[in-house]
C-alpha cells in the first residue's frame, strides 16, 4: 500500500518548499514521492528519495525522481544538507491491517520508527544541516526528547496544524551548535 497524502504530507510540504532551494535533500519513507517532488519544484540542488515499499520506489522512478529501497538509512551513503520524514508515528493498533500498519504504524508506542531514524540521521546529516520531521500529538515524546539531548540536537516546532482527533507539529531539528 502507499500511502495517500494527507494533512501530515500537505504540512510538511509547507516546510519542505521553504527550506530545499539549493540543498542536498534526502526524502526518507517517500511514499507516493510528495515531499520528494516539492524539493524537486522548489529548487533543491538535488534529491533522493527512499522507501521500504518497493511500489513506493517504482512510482517515485516513474516520476523520474532518483528513488532507492531503503530501511530507513540501511542504504543511504550520503550525507545531506537537508533531511526530511514523514514517519509512521501512531502506536500499533492490532486491529488495524499488516498493509496500512506499515505506513502508520511506528511501533508498539508510536515512537519506535522515529527513535531508530534519529539514531541513524545524525550519521547522514552534514554539519549546518536540517531534519525536517513531523510529529503528531498522538507520538509519544518523552523518549524522542532524551534521545535528541544524547546525541547533540535541539528542536525547534516551525508548523503546526489541529486535524479531527490530533495535532500535527514540524519539528526543525539541527546539531546544539548550530
Ligand atoms: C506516513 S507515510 C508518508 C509518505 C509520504 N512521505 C507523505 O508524506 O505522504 C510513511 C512512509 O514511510 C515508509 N516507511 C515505513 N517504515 C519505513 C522504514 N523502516 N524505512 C523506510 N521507509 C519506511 C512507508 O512505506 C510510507 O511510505
Amino acid at each position: 500500500m502507499i500511502y495517500e497524502p494527507s494533512d501530515d504530507s500537505l504540512l510538511l510540504e509547507e516546510y519542505v518548499k521553504k527550506y530545499a532551494k539549493g540543498k542536498s535533500v534526502l526524502d526518507v519513507g517517500s511514499g507516493s514521492g510528495i515531499l520528494a517532488e516539492a524539493a524537486v519544484c522548489n529548487k533543491a540542488g538535488s534529491v533522493l528519495a527512499s522507501d521500504i515499499n518497493p511500489e513506493a520506489v517504482a512510482l517515485i522512478k516513474s516520476k523520474g525522481i532518483p528513488a532507492i529501497k531503503s530501511n530507513l538509512f540501511e542504504k543511504i551513503k550520503s550525507k545531506f544538507d537537508l533531511i526530511i520524514f514523514n514517519p509512521p508515528y501512531l502506536p500499533r493498533d492490532s486491529r488495524e491491517p499488516k498493509s496500512s500498519q506499515l505506513v502508520t504504524t511506528g511501533g508498539k508506542g508510536g515512537d519506535e520508527i522515529i527513535l531508530r531514524f534519529l539514531k541513524q540521521a545524525r550519521s547522514h546529516i552534514k554539519n549546518n544541516g536540517i531534519i525536517l520531521i513531523l510529529l503528531s500529538s498522538l507520538t509519544p515524546r518523552k523518549r524522542i526528547l532524551k534521545l535528541l539531548a544524547e546525541i547533540g540536537f535541539k528542536h525547534k516546532v516551525v508548523g503546526s496544524r489541529k486535524v479531527f482527533m490530533e495535532s500535527l507539529e514540524v519539528w526543525e531539528i539541527k546539531h546544539n551548535n548550530q
